[in-house]
């Protein structure tokens, strides 16, 4: 038997195979071909297509704001996952879903699971895994605070070994924030560009540092005259609809911390808060929630893979897995 974690993200789907490690982590993207329905690229090399296809070639997301939206591309992309990685043997999987995730959303990773020929599956909330992939101990009398930012969601949850204490997922994101981009630039520099080109920006000068100077040329199409045209687009130039985003999460963030109880409360002020996802990468992103939540912040290790690094050391621990599995 063949034991997996598998945390399907809105924009990656990372795997975790027990004695390997990470053996897998590519867009959750295909192509689809719109007369046939045929399903022809997958992963990565779908992802790139964006923007750039023909008319009969529609790139599709399977998974929006944390949710499987469509089951048959969902099924088709997970059988390729599999196809990568397992060779003819029984699969036990775990799969890492966002915070209080509803029982009609686990029903659909339930059904494509089986479909992609998987035997065994279970459920943990992401903000479990994400502290045991930064390798913070779980014990019932020392609750801990952890916020998941990913591309469709973030997850906020205060919990300990014996439950949830409470959590939230909200829908926003790191694609919240690429799309902001664009209309910004637009705005700003009467330059239109693409999906791709907003994320790469975001990521390579995307910052919460005030006055941080990096820049990055970036092509698009200007607004007026439609010919192509690049501009040096900086740091500075994209904060705003990248804070705004930020805020957004921070204010949820104490919304949540305003309802524990008062024990709890001053443990996760002890503690810090435990920040994974994707776009904890963004450059000081925690400093400013430490600042503003007045804790410390910690983000050990790659935050993008937290959370599956998580699942394999759940995977690898048959009675903490039976406690934090949802049930
Ligand atoms: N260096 C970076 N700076 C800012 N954002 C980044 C960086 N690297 C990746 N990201 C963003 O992180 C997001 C992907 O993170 P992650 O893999 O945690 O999300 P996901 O698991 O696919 O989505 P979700 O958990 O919301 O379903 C994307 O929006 C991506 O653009
Ligand atoms: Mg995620």
């Amino acid at each position: 038997m063949l034991k997996l974690a598998i945390d399907v993200g809105t924009s990656v789907t990372k795997i975790y195979r027990i004695g390997s490690g990470i053996v897998f982590a590519e867009a959750t993207c295909v192509t689809v071909q719109k007369d046939t329905g045929e399903i022809r690229a997958f992963g990565n090399e779908a992802k790139r297509l964006l923007g750039k296809t023909a008319d009969l070639t529609e790139v599709v997301f399977p998974v929006f704001e944390g949710e499987i939206v469509n089951e048959r591309c969902m099924a088709a992309y997970l059988e390729y996952c599999l196809g990568k990685i397992v060779r003819r043997s029984s699969v036990d999987a775990v799969f890492c879903v966002p915070c209080a995730c509803p029982a009609s959303s686990r029903e659909k990773y339930y059904r494509v699971a089986k479909s992609a020929g998987i035997a065994r599956i279970g459920f943990v909330e992401a903000p479990y895994l994400a502290a045991l992939g930064q390798d913070i101990p779980l014990s019932e009398s020392n609750p801990v605070f952890a916020i998941d930012i990913g591309a469709g969601k973030t997850s906020s949850a205060a919990f300990s070994l014996d439950g949830m204490i409470a959590g939230v997922t909200m829908n926003v994101g790191g694609n919240n924030m690429d799309i902001h981009i664009i209309d910004h630039i637009a705005e700003n520099f009467n330059l239109k560009i693409g999906a791709l080109t907003s994320e790469k920006l975001k990521n390579s000068v995307g910052s919460l540092i005030a006055n941080d100077n990096q820049s990055m040329i970036v092509n698009g199409r200007d607004v007026a005259t439609g010919k192509p045209r690049s501009v040096a687009v900086c740091s500075e130039d994209i904060l705003f609809p990248i804070r705004i985003y930020v805020d957004k999460i921070i204010e949820y963030a104490e919304l949540l911390l305003q309802k524990l109880p008062a024990e709890v409360s001053a443990a996760m002020c002890k503690n810090g808060v435990i920040l994974s996802g994707g776009v904890c990468n963004l450059a000081g992103f925690a400093d400013y929630i430490s600042d503003k939540l007045q804790m410390d912040a910690l983000a050990v290790g790659d935050p993008q893979m937290s959370v599956v690094l998580g699942g394999g050391r759940a995977i690898g621990n048959d009675s903490l897995l039976r406690r934090i599995q949802m049930e």
